[in-house]
């Protein structure tokens, strides 16, 4: 029977308006309006300039720095080996001009067609974007493809969407699943990493991932709430067991607890996606897929990352493959820290092939 009123069952059913107290919206579910950019510009315009970055959106850093190191003009082949949510991407194919090619690769599998589809809708098909997943430490494979480079651009960690997000669990501010995967279909979560883990080798990847000094404090905290079958299965339960480790430390230093519980967030993300592992492997393949005169960009959030750019870029300098390096690490300018308090901690690092 047909009816102008019958209802298709392949029609999206509709849905009511996401309600929230108060005057603002403080979940991510509840930011529906900047979560919807396309609908809501006024919005998604106000959080930023307020310096907030909205829900589901990543503002890129150090564009100006990047764009000059990297000098990128019209018939050049280049890639942006962290895709994100495509800011840097877009600023690289503005200095293309619709001439040359450039291949951006992400390993995240959730948020990368997202950013493909916005970059096609934008006008950036195949003939001058290609996007694959995959990670940087595979860059050999591309560049054998695709290659050599002209430049390369990486901006390391993880992006707001990803941390914003609370069913990815990379932070503490909201209850989450303790998950901290870049790609949840590879690996283990960190909740899975935490209920093998040693004492010994726990205190350890706090202090070589993250500088924790309270690592014993909460490495045995951890332990001991594990032994004792206490589940470590959300963000907030393991923002419990650390606050509580750290009892000692004064009130009024709230903002030290803070800290320490960013830096555990921090390495377990860090140990769980082989952040450091897959760095070094882009580090050592990184002279072979650079053309000559090729430049790179990396930018780095953590003392760690930044230790081993330094460290690389400065060995192959001395071995002559790289012609000039950053004499030291570019920061974002106080406007941009202000304008994105993301930003404070980033550290530009660059390097010219001979
Ligand atoms: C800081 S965000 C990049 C933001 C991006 N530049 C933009 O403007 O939107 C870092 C991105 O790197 C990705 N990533 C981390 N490790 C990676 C790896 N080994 N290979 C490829 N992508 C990686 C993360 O999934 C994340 O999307």
């Amino acid at each position: 029977m047909s009816s102008d009123f019958a209802t298709d069952e392949n029609e999206p059913k509709h849905q009511r308006r996401i309600r929230y107290k108060g005057t603002h919206p403080k979940t991510f579910k509840e930011k529906y309006k900047e979560l919807q950019p396309d609908h809501y510009a006024d919005t998604v315009a106000k959080v930023i300039q307020k310096g907030h970055t909205p829900a589901g959106m990543h503002i890129p850093i150090c564009v100006k720095e990047i764009l000059e190191i990297l000098k990128i003009t019209p018939g050049q082949t280049g890639l942006d080996a962290t895709l994100g949510y495509g800011g840097h991407t877009v600023e690289m194919l503005n200095c293309l001009n619709s001439n040359g090619h450039l291949y951006a690769i992400d390993v995240d599998p959730i948020e990368l067609p997202r950013t493909k589809e916005r970059l096609e809708r934008l006008g950036y098909g195949p003939e001058i974007l290609e996007i694959r997943q995959m990670s940087f430490s595979q860059i050999d494979q591309i560049a054998s493809e695709s290659g050599p480079f002209n430049f390369v651009l990486a901006d390391l960690g993880v992006s707001s969407m990803q941390i914003d997000n609370p069913e990815r669990g990379f932070s503490f501010k909201t209850e989450g699943p303790l998950d901290l995967r870049l790609n949840p279909k590879m690996g283990i979560s960190a909740a899975s990493r935490l209920k093998n883990i040693s004492l010994d080798e726990l205190q350890g990847m706090l202090i070589e991932n993250a500088d924790e000094p309270h690592s014993e404090a909460i490495a045995r905290a951890i332990i001991s709430n594990r032994n004792k079958g206490m589940g470590i299965s959300t963000t907030t339960q393991l923002q419990k067991i650390i606050m509580d480790a750290l009892k000692f430390i004064p009130k009024m230093n709230e903002d030290k607890i803070k800290k320490s519980c960013q830096r555990c967030f921090q390495a377990l993300r860090i140990d769980v996606n082989n952040e450091f592992e897959s760095l070094n492997e882009l580090l050592e393949k990184l002279p072979d897929a650079l053309a000559k005169g090729g430049r790179v960009a990396i930018l780095s959030f953590h003392s760690g990352e930044d230790r081993l750019v330094k460290k690389s870029f400065k060995h192959f300098f001395r071995e002559g493959v790289y012609r000039e390096i950053a004499p030291d690490p570019i920061r974002p300018s106080s406007d941009e820290c202000h304008a994105n308090s993301r930003a404070r901690s980033a550290k530009l690092r660059w390097a010219i092939k001979a």
